[in-house]
């Protein structure tokens, strides 16, 4: 591996082998997303403890600045939105030079396995990657299920997994699910789950973030569970628990509960 990719893969990757991406890259096809509405203010509060930030480029330059950044994985595919024909019709929308331009860690694109756009868009991944090592930056593939949540199976997703290392990717973003390690042992790239929609209480993303990494992620890519929370600190603070200290999900619910009722020792 040159230089370049091995200081972005350590910018991402931390010392201990793990992270915590914090993606805000929801606006590019379901525009205004609740909590997600003025993403400056979305994203300051949380930046402090997230390790990057995955994100496009017209939030990043409209509110991040570029003196106080972190890692930035830039999300590259899009051309379709939530009320058109079909979310997997993307197609790669910003260049590797404007990546570069950005100073970016890595670039993000998803792949629609099993879908009519499926042979576009991993030709789409084989591409990035074509170029992303041409220039020693880091490809992360997203294994998008669009609005079929119920593809979140070990099957589908060891398959898309599978399939986004052997095109290239240096890192898979995919969702945890039952027999998780089925994905994990099957795909020889390193993997991060991300959480999709909110769920009901905070303990079910501990918990599923803990197994995950117990089972052999390296780390989250999640969004929608950290900041559509009442209480986006304390979740991130007590997810970074998980992923960076090894907390059980009953000590990252302490954590959050005392963060959020303010008696946490800083
Ligand atoms: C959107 C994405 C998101 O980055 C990904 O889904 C993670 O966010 P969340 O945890 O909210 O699902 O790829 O297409």
């Amino acid at each position: 591996m040159d230089w370049g990719m091995k200081n972005r893969m350590a910018q991402l990757i931390q010392a201990d082998g793990h992270c915590l991406f914090l993606p805000v890259d929801h606006g590019y096809f379901q525009g205004p997303t609740r909590k997600l509405e003025e993403p400056r203010k979305t994203i300051e509060p949380l930046l402090p403890y997230t390790d990057a930030l995955f994100i496009t480029r017209g939030v990043l330059r409209s509110s991040v600045d570029p003196d106080h950044s972190k890692p930035i994985i830039l999300r590259v595919s899009g051309g379709t939105s939530m009320v058109g024909k079909d979310l997997a019709n993307e197609g790669i929308t910003t260049s590797m030079e404007e990546a570069i331009r950005l100073n970016v860690a890595a670039v993000g694109l998803s792949i629609f396995v099993g879908t009519d756009y499926e042979h576009e868009s991993l030709l789409n991944l084989a591409k990035l990657v074509d170029e992303g090592e041409k220039y020693g930056i880091p490809v992360m593939a997203v294994t998008a299920v669009g609005k079929e949540l119920e593809k979140r199976d070990a099957r589908f997703l060891a398959l898309s997994s599978r399939i986004a290392a052997e095109l290239g990717a240096r890192v898979v973003k995919t969702y945890w699910c039952e027999n998780f390690e089925k994905v994990v042992t099957g795909c020889p790239a390193p993997v991060v789950m991300a959480g999709g929609p909110q769920v009901d209480t905070e303990l079910e993303v501990f918990e599923f973030v803990h197994n995950g990494i117990q089972k052999g992620a390296i780390g989250v890519n999640l969004g929608r569970n950290i900041w559509q929370n009442d209480f986006p600190v304390a979740m991130i603070k007590a997810i970074r628990a998980i992923v960076h200290e090894n907390a059980t999900p009953k000590q990252a619910q302490e954590l959050y509960d005392s963060i959020k009722s303010g008696t946490a020792v800083s």
